[in-house]
């Protein structure tokens, strides 16, 4: 029996590159777990552009619907900067984000001990540091209609519009309260309730949730741009941050930094049980596709082996691997292997991303 069905979309730029360590992983757990996964592969982004003139095929985005989780590298680059608007790179991924209604974006922002010093903030402010946030992901001004760009007169109006439903806000407010229960059993809301509708009703529906399904977990509410300034001052204040789509960009990328190792963040996507009764789910690293870097072994494929973890975890409920794969990072970390992004030290030669890949898996051997 297999353990369940994976399709791959590596993607642009050191997409492909980092998801060849998370191929390593993945056999390794074949041959020494005896967990088997029916992998399959597909394009998305400006790769798939290339071949069929569109960020993401019918065909491609049926097959994400049908897997029990999808792994996703990165998207975009240059030479697609200035495709038109609808098959920009990004567009594929907006459209897996919606059509599987992964609403639920988990972005864990954590310090690895060994990496403290990387970050711009002081040490003691970041280490140890564990905080996850949970975007809003298929709503929002991301998708609200009215949208686009119009004429008034002599002029051009840009137009976006956030939008969101009790149902919607309710959805992943519940879902950060699961998420504390299982970590520290707090959850600090983020919206602008002082200046938009969307603010008032995703403070009111939240407050609502609360109090009648997770009154045990304890919650506060916090102004966004509060927010942002709180998570420089003191990160380690917060456990679980729910928040909107747009928010939750910004909130999730300054979060990440605090860390000092954007390169080393993964994400979930989640959305509402199959009828397997495990969630539809998207997992990718925080890191984009890197351009710059690509196609010459430099990357840092942590990120993304950190998002197979994660796939363990809320995908396949192997909450004891997941575990066993992040401590063989951490070790290898631990160790001083370092790829070009988390040099710093003199003295340190970088291992290329198929070292690192490489290193990874001698760990999980270790841990056997
Ligand atoms: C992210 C990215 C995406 C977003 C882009 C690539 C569409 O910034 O996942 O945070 O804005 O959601
Ligand atoms: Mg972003």
């Amino acid at each position: 029996m297999t353990t369940g069905s994976l399709l791959i979309l590596a993607g642009d730029g050191i997409g492909p590159e980092v998801m060849a360590e998370v191929r390593k992983i993945i056999d390794w757990y074949g041959a020494k777990r005896d967990l088997s996964f029916d992998v399959s592969e597909g394009l998305v982004g400006g790769c798939s552009y290339d071949a069929h003139g569109t960020p993401l095929t019918d065909e491609t985005m049926a097959r994400a619907q049908e897997v029990d989780a999808v792994l996703l590298g990165a998207v975009g680059g240059p030479a697609y900067d200035n495709l038109d608007f609808s098959v920009k790179p990004e567009r594929g991924l907006l459209r897996l984000r919606k059509e599987m209604d992964l609403y639920s974006n988990l972005r864990p922002a954590q310090c690895f001990d060994a990496l403290a010093d990387f970050s711009s903030l002081k040490k003691d402010v970041v280490a140890g540091l564990d905080i996850m946030i949970v975007r809003e992901l298929t709503s929002g001004i991301y998708f609200g209609e009215p949208r686009g760009i119009i004429k008034e007169g002599n002029e051009r109006v840009g137009i976006n519009t956030q939008r969101y439903t009790e149902s919607e806000i309710a959805r992943v407010a519940r879902s950060a309260f699961e998420l504390a229960r299982r970590r520290g059993n707090k959850v600090c809301s983020m919206e602008k309730a002082n200046v938009m509708e969307s603010g008032i009703l995703w403070r009111d529906v939240v407050t609502e949730v609360h109090a009648a399904e997770y009154a045990d977990v304890e919650l506060s509410h916090m102004y966004a741009d509060a927010g942002a300034m709180q998570l420089c001052r003191w990160p380690k204040q917060f456990d679980v941050i729910v928040t909107d789509n747009l928010f939750g960009d910004l909130l999730s990328d300054a979060a990440a930094m605090l860390t000092g190792s954007l390169g080393m963040l993964p994400s979930a996507s989640l959305g509402a049980p199959m009828e397997n009764g495990r969630p539809k789910a998207l997992y990718e690293p925080v890191h984009g596709s890197a351009p710059d870097i690509a196609g010459q072994g430099k990357a840092n494929p942590i990120a993304c082996v950190l998002s197979f973890a994660m796939a363990l975890r809320y995908s396949f409920d192997l909450g004891a691997e997941a575990d066993r794969l992040e401590a063989a990072v951490e070790k290898v970390l631990a160790d001083g292997v370092r790829t070009a992004d988390l040099l710093g030290q003199e003295g340190v030669t970088p291992v290329s991303t198929s070292q690192m890949g490489d290193a990874i898996v001698a760990a999980l051997d270790a841990s056997l």
